[in-house]
């Protein structure tokens, strides 16, 4: 496990999610879980059961996680937007693994529309209120130099990190 106990958790289907999760994880120094589902998501029919499953808030079966949440100050935990909606697969493991959360905080890329409904949704699920969420657009991230990215997500790993050293300020008075 990394020093600084950052977990990134994040599920992607074309990579945008992944992208932005690797960039998270590099400017934290985190450790990174990444999502599997058992359903086969790619083509038209897969979209067509993305859409299906947010519809009706329907967890998806999901691969076991290598690594424990519980383990970690702040898990930072990604997700496509689908329909409005989190993800399945991060539905899934938001529910599973709500009792393990010390801290957490949110990301999602999207097309333009649905993140603030996700959140909601996250929170819910994750029976916890974010330190920090970050929502943004695919299309700042694709094609995009790692540099920008960078730039881009400044702000909202500028908020986690402070939330960290609050925690570690914390342990050190105890
Ligand atoms: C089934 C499905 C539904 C989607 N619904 C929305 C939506 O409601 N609002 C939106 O802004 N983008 C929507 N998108 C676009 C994705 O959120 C966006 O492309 C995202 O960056 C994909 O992430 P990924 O590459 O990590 O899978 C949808 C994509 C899919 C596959």
């Amino acid at each position: 496990m990394s020093e600084s106990r950052v977990l990134i958790v994040f599920f992607s289907r074309t990579g945008t999610t992944h992208m932005l999760a690797s960039t998270l994880a590099s400017m934290l120094s985190a450790d990174v879980e990444e999502i599997c589902d058992y359903t086969e998501r790619r083509g038209a029919s897969g979209y067509l059961r993305c859409v299906m499953d947010s519809w009706r808030k329907r967890p998806a079966e999901i691969v076991p996680a290598g690594l424990d949440p519980s383990q970690y100050d702040l898990v930072v935990v990604g997700t496509p937007i689908w329909a409005g909606a989190v993800s399945s697969p991060v539905r899934a493991y938001l529910l599973q693994n709500r009792t393990k959360f010390r801290h957490i905080g949110f990301f999602c890329s999207l097309g333009g529309l649905g993140a603030e409904a996700a959140f909601d949704e996250m929170r819910a699920l994750a029976g916890k209120a974010p330190v920090a969420q970050c929502k943004v657009r695919a299309a700042q991230v694709q094609g995009v130099a790692a540099a920008s990215l960078e730039r881009l997500l400044e702000p909202f790993v500028g908020e986690l990190k402070r939330h960290l050293a609050h925690y570690q300020t914390l342990e050190w008075s105890c």
